[in-house]
């Protein structure tokens, strides 16, 4: 691939700010390794952008991107990067970018609407209720009633989030109660799923029209969290991924297949993650990750690489399918 001048940007006003910076600072790293140029363009906490110490001003219009650059590579997680908005900028700047577009990452970061889009193809998930800020309010014990069907222990979260920041899980009706009280200080809509048995699965996938699915991987918890809390994700040695995951030959069948149908479903291009609980040869999703964690250690590209291809390669597939995406849309009428 000729070398290019590629813009990354990290950080972002959300909760996983210092997360996006460390997947920034390899991405970085890794394009340079490619043989590009890179420009290091940091979203602050406040929300101003910023590159080499100055304030990036944005100018939308013909023969201008951002910065120059040939190609975006948006590494953010959560609210304003992960969700679609920060998609609508680049969009509206018409220069080629990384990952989804705006609408599968919206519906990728709002845990109930992917969920219903993927039960309306039959994806099998696990058992869920919702719960909204109002009736809530309004008639708590009528929505403690409907979601017994769920069973305890039940996990608690906000719609919109990621890294577990938010989610509990409730193993009592007064814990369930607390949990969805501190889940609405995120978000306007909890969800309230029953809790799967099994392992965690996770499963990297790339590509536009036809994804290809990495080998599948297993998280095994190593600290004393006993669900893949914030803690188990961030501290050092708390998990372990094992490739390929002790699984049946049917059940990883089963998580590739239903990765990439996730992934044309719900309209992704470029990468996602996809999580999934499998029990024998059930196999649920849990759900898909348009930006996951990029460091060179993340289950992301660890992933890939026990699936034969590097980091580096990883970075420019994902430009390529950026540069093709973008040409593609361009030949549509609007
Ligand atoms: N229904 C469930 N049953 C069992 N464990 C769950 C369930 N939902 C979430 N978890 C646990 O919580 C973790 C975080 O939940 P997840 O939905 O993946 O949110 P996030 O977007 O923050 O990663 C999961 O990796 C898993 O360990
Ligand atoms: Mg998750």
């Amino acid at each position: 691939m000729r070398a290019m001048r590629i813009a990354v940007i990290g950080g972002g006003r959300s909760s996983e700010h210092e997360v996006s910076l460390a997947s920034a600072a390899a991405v970085r790293a890794g394009l340079i390794d490619g043989g590009h140029q890179v420009l290091a363009v940091e979203i602050k906490r406040d929300g101003s952008w910023r590159c080499d110490g100055k304030d990036v001003s944005l100018f939308p219009g013909p023969g201008q991107t951002l910065l120059g650059a040939e190609v975006v590579f948006p590494v953010l997680h959560g609210p304003f990067g992960e969700d679609g908005t920060l998609q609508g900028v680049l969009e509206t700047l018409d220069v080629p970018y990384v990952g989804a577009g705006v609408l599968a990452s919206a519906v990728c970061m709002d845990k109930l609407v992917l969920k219903q889009l993927l039960a309306y193809s039959g994806v099998p998930q696990v058992d869920h209720c919702s719960v909204l800020e109002r009736p809530w309010r309004e008639r708590r014990e009528d929505l403690l009633g409907e979601l017994k069907v769920l069973g305890l222990p039940v996990f608690v979260k906000p719609s919109r989030l990621g890294s577990s920041v938010g989610i509990a899980k409730a193993t009592t009706q007064a814990e369930l109660e607390v949990a969805i009280e501190s889940a609405l200080a995120f978000d306007p809509r909890v969800i309230v799923e029953a809790m799967a048995t099994g392992l965690e699965v996770e499963c990297s996938v790339i590509g536009t029209t036809q994804p290809i699915a990495s080998e599948p991987g297993e998280i095994v918890l190593a600290g004393d969290s006993d669900w893949y809390d914030y803690k188990a994700k961030y501290t050092s040695g708390a998990m372990e991924l094992v490739v390929p995951a002790r699984i049946s030959a049917t059940a990883i069948e089963r998580v590739k297949a239903l990765a990439t149908q996730a992934f044309l479903l719900a309209g992704v291009s470029g990468l996602a993650r996809a999580d999934f609980f499998v029990d024998g040869e059930d196999v649920l999703l849990n759900e898909l990750n348009t930006m996951p964690g990029f460091t060179e250690t993340s289950v992301f590209s660890k992933l890939f690489e026990a699936s034969g291809m590097g980091y580096s390669q990883l970075l420019d597939r994902l430009v390529e399918y950026a540069i093709e995406r973008h040409r593609s849309e361009a030949n549509y009428k609007f």
